[in-house]
């Protein structure tokens, strides 16, 4: 497969630094490839640090402008971008599949949902509100917002368009300027976005994308005293990296990490709702996601004709190259993803898992999906999040049990139950220990909720109102009122 883009210009092979589209002056590169074939797609450069730093003075300066730009001109901007991103949907798409590999329409779906997040905080960008407080007859206090400053953010693969936008379009939003460092594995649809962002009318400097390897440029974004705030989704493991060497300059962060939701079905459930529940949450991008459903508590009524229903809608799913319209699985992204996946359905066979349907089939980075039943927390699959498109079944009598369970976990990020008994509804939804909780639905994610997580899972909140306060400042600003 090769592209066929009706905007050719959207893929982009250079780094867009302080508003140029420019190759590093370490004259190297690193290739980018396609998960589903593993062909070589193009290269990127890989920037140095003087490059990083050279981007953050750029976006230094941008920043001391756009901070006093109107609240209408913040959303003008962002308005141009989102129609763009939504005129060229089928190429953002493309791309995306390309360098991802998740479905074609999954990834149309989501550069609508990437887009969402320009429109919402063009709208959230006009209503910065602050407060006026009287204390005593002498004195007024005027607590303003006032943007951070200039912004650093590092995002994942498996969401290439929309993790960036949950994050440039608050900081713009809210007066910020923003250094982006992509994932070296989907970087084309980042520079795609700054294309548009470009003839959105973005001021230069204003948004960098910095190409290239996580060591190169992420200790130069953390030690920098001139990046204020640092936004990262991905591992707990590099989320707590990060935050060690942003201490020195006491940076805000806001984290999106790890996962290991559970999912809990109840014996009242309504049996379709939560069989579609689950493989909503389970199989979008090939369970890349981290808040897709890790681990499936079932009650014992119903546990049966849950796992056969479940069974049947597996069998029916298409692995293959995100391209054919037939498919629903795409590959996996690399290698390790691959190699992690087998590791736990294997641990979890020999620790007296059972396969209903199909066994594990590997075909390079196409792993078809595996539903796994009698699975225990001693598995490795219980304890660790798996990325991939395996579905591991747990059985339980009551539901304080399986309350602990899913609470049972280092990890808060999102969790789902199903159930049509109100009280339950209530007494569950408070007791998991989440950011995220979804009662009869396997989607938590949309443009208006908060998203986030407690414990390992993070700090801070994007999306939604909060998405915004996370790039604003609180100034209070006191006056004396001597008497007349
Ligand atoms: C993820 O972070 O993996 C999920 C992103 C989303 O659903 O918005």
């Amino acid at each position: 497969m090769t592209f066929s883009l009706n905007d050719p210009d959207l893929f982009r092979q250079t780094a867009f630094l302080g508003g140029d589209w420019k190759t590093s002056t370490s004259g190297k590169s690193l290739t980018v490839d396609n998960p589903s074939t593993g062909e070589v797609i193009g290269t990127i450069p890989a920037c140095t640090a003087e490059e990083t730093g050279a981007a953050i003075e750029s976006a230094q300066v941008a920043q001391a402008k756009w901070r006093r730009s109107s609240s209408a001109e913040r959303a003008a901007l962002l308005m141009a971008w989102y129609q763009l991103m939504l005129d060229h949907t089928e190429d953002l798409a493309q791309i995306m599949t390309m360098e991802q590999g998740k479905p074609l329409v999954e990834a149309k779906g989501e550069v609508t949902y990437a887009a969402s997040f320009l429109k919402w905080f063009a709208a959230e960008a006009e209503h910065v509100q602050g407060e006026a407080l009287v204390p005593t007859p002498d004195r007024r206090v005027i607590i303003l917002k006032e943007p951070v400053g200039v912004t650093a953010a590092i995002t994942p693969w498996n969401f290439p368009l929309a993790m960036i936008t949950r994050k440039c379009a608050p900081a713009l939003a809210a007066g910020c300027s923003m250094v982006l460092k992509p994932s070296e594995l989907t970087p084309y649809s980042a520079l795609a976005l700054a294309v548009l962002a470009e003839r959105a009318g973005l001021p230069k400097g204003l948004l960098s994308v910095v190409t290239g390897y996580a060591q190169d440029i992420g200790p130069t974004l953390t030690a920098s005293p001139i990046i204020r705030k640092l936004s990262f989704t991905g591992s707990t493991k590099v989320g707590s990296l990060l935050m060690r060497q942003s201490a020195d300059t006491v940076k805000k962060l806001s984290l999106e990490l790890g996962g290991n939701a559970p999912l809990i079905v109840f014996d009242d459930a309504d049996l379709s709702v939560a069989v579609s529940g689950t493989m909503m949450s389970k199989f979008r991008n090939a369970g890349q996601t981290c808040v897709c459903a890790n681990r499936v508590y079932v009650q014992s009524g119903i546990h049966d004709a849950f796992l056969d229903r479940l069974a049947a809608k597996v069998a029916r799913l298409n692995i293959g190259d995100g391209f054919d319209p037939q498919v629903q699985i795409g590959p996996l992204i690399n290698d390790a993803a691959v190699a992690k996946v087998k590791e736990h359905v294997e641990d979890a066979l020999a620790k007296g898992g059972r396969v209903i349907g199909k066994p594990l089939e590997i075909r390079g980075r196409f792993v078809s999906p595996v539903l796994l039943a009698d699975v225990t927390a001693e598995m490795k699959i219980a304890q660790e999040e798996t990325f991939g498109p395996i579905l591991p079944v747990f059985r339980f009598e009551y539901e304080n049990d399986a309350v602990e369970q899913a609470n049972a976990t280092p990890f808060g990020l999102a969790s789902y139950f199903f159930t049509n008994d109100i009280s339950r509804a209530w007494r569950v939804g408070e007791a998991l220990d989440f950011g995220m909780v979804g009662l009869n639905t396997g989607s938590v994610s949309m443009v208006s909720a908060p998203f986030g997580g407690v414990k390992q899972s993070g700090l801070g909140r994007e999306g939604g109102s909060l998405g915004l306060e996370e790039f604003l400042e609180v100034k209070s600003f006191h006056i004396g009122l001597p008497a007349a």
